[in-house]
């Protein structure tokens, strides 16, 4: 990997320096996925104590909600700017959320869940393997032995993720988060890079029409048999799959990628029969 790949990783994705933008053009997602995340913290409470980590929590969009559904969900986030949001979102609603701000590649909280989640394409900011698997070492260690992780990314579409260089999709208009008076623009400028499997992506942001930022957004891109791969690589075993947030199963045609995955030692552990005792053993 060149050095120059490594650099556009969410060491230089802008998009999550300014929350509000990033709340306000992304409303369109709105809760969708909400309900799939929340079956999955209610399998967590059978579980132990059943704690979540929401890891690439961002502004607390599901987090909130989850604390509100009454789960003990804890956040992990490497952007302060977007955890300062998840906290306001958390206190105006009347919860607390107990937040982390570190690095997915390399934490250590001291902690133990149930149920690890990533959602909403926060692994395709990890643009290498080793990002991958220093994340998938740091997911195991803070894993409770019948502990699961779900992630989800995107199912990849090269037709979509692709575009001629001038061309823009339309991605929102909204009220400028930062002066009432104005209206922002986002559109977005797509293009795919088959080595990297990158869909290198740019907000274009006009204010009242004027080209006011150009953010890159740079997504790697998981095949659904590589990330098989990259899951087992990483000492865990995929136990269920879905294709939408309904739990339906993964379809050729289908946008989302949802993955269960457990450390694939204990699994090991619990299928290993008893042990019948030795003959010394029966002897003594
Ligand atoms: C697309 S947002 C998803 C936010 C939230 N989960 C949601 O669904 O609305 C991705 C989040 O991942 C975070 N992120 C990206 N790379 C990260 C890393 N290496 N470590 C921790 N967080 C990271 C970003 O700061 C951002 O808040």
């Amino acid at each position: 990997m060149n050095p120059d790949e490594r650099a556009i990783g969410v060491d230089r994705c802008p998009v999550y320096d300014d929350a509000t933008l990033y709340d306000g053009v992304n409303e369109i997602r709105s809760l969708v996925d909400l309900t799939f995340w929340l079956r999955r913290c209610r399998e967590a409470r059978g579980r132990g104590a059943g704690r979540v980590l929401e890891i690439g929590c961002g502004t607390g969009r599901l987090l909130v909600p989850a604390l509100l559904a009454g789960y003990q969900v804890d956040g992990l986030d490497r952007s302060a700017a977007m955890l300062e949001a998840a906290r306001e979102r958390a206190a105006e609603r009347g919860v607390i959320a107990r937040l982390f701000e570190a690095d997915c590649r390399d934490f250590d909280i001291g902690l133990r869940y149930a149920l690890i989640t990533i959602p909403y394409n926060a692994l395709q900011h990890l643009h290498s393997n080793d990002e991958v698997l220093s994340f998938l070492g740091c997911v195991r260690r803070h894993l409770q032995d019948d502990g699961r992780l779900v992630i989800e990314v995107m199912q990849p579409d090269i037709a979509l993720l692709d575009g001629a260089p001038d061309d823009e999709a339309p991605v929102a208009v909204l009220p400028d988060p930062h002066d009432s008076m104005a209206v922002l623009s986002v559109t977005e400028r797509r293009q795919w890079c088959g080595f990297s499997q990158l869909a290198r992506h740019t907000w274009l942001v006009r204010r009242d029409r004027v080209l006011v930022a150009e953010l890159p957004v740079h997504l790697r891109c998981f095949f659904p048999q590589e990330l098989d791969a990259l899951l087992r690589l990483g000492g865990m075993r995929i136990t269920r799959r879905w294709g939408d947030f309904d739990d339906g199963p993964p379809c050729e045609e289908g946008r989302v990628q949802l993955v269960e995955a457990a450390d694939a030692s204990h699994e090991a552990r619990k299928q290993e029969k008893p042990r019948t005792p030795g003959y010394f053993e029966r002897c003594s």
